[in-house]
């Protein structure tokens, strides 16, 4: 990774549109493409600024990746189980940086709610990734509620050893 060190923290309000500012970028190169103009029009809404920091003072947790000072990588967890955003800036990628975030992004939701089960909606070219991570299709890619043209994705970790009733 260049020699740089990769920190990963939880977002604060305050880094709201810096957020925004690489979902959207990152968004509008790697995911509409595959989506109809009114989907991806709304799913732009949904990333802005004040929508996010709304999130994030409501308790959404969402972790922040950096090189140096520069944001690179955003992960979103509702609920302690359902992964929302997951990003990484387009120079960015390909280093393994989305595979840290999404280690950081599980231990955290484990650590907090005990989950075992992970669900996702993956747009077309994240699918190959999750694989990797061990999630596995519940569906065929469809079109959500919201929209998007997704394929449904869930991962139920082992039961640890001893913990078994
Ligand atoms: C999906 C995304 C977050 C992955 O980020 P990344 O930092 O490039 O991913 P990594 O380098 O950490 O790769 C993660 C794993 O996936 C594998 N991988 C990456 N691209 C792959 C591909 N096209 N096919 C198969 N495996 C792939 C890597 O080899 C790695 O596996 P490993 O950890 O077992 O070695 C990033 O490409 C992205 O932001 N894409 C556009 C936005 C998007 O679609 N987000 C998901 C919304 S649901």
């Amino acid at each position: 990774m260049s020699g740089q060190v990769l920190r990963i923290r939880l977002a604060r309000p305050e880094d709201a549109p810096a957020v925004a500012i690489l979902i959207r970028r990152v968004v509008r190169q790697w995911v509409l493409p595959d989506q109809s103009r009114k989907a991806g029009k709304a799913f732009i809404s949904r990333v802005a600024t004040t929508f996010l920091r709304e999130k994030i003072v409501q308790g959404q947790r969402l972790h922040l990746a950096y090189l140096g000072d520069v944001l690179v990588g955003v992960s979103g967890m509702r609920d302690d189980c359902h992964l929302v955003h997951f990003f990484v800036g387009t120079r960015y990628q390909g280093r393994g940086i989305a595979r840290r975030l999404w280690e950081r992004t599980m231990r955290d939701a484990i650590r907090r709610a005990g989950t075992r089960r992970f669900t996702l909606n993956a747009t077309r070219c994240a699918v190959p990734v999750y694989l990797r991570f061990g999630f596995r299709a519940t569906g065929p890619e469809q079109v959500a509620h919201h929209g998007l043209r997704v394929t449904p994705m869930k991962m139920i970790l082992p039961v640890a050893r001893g913990k078994r009733a």
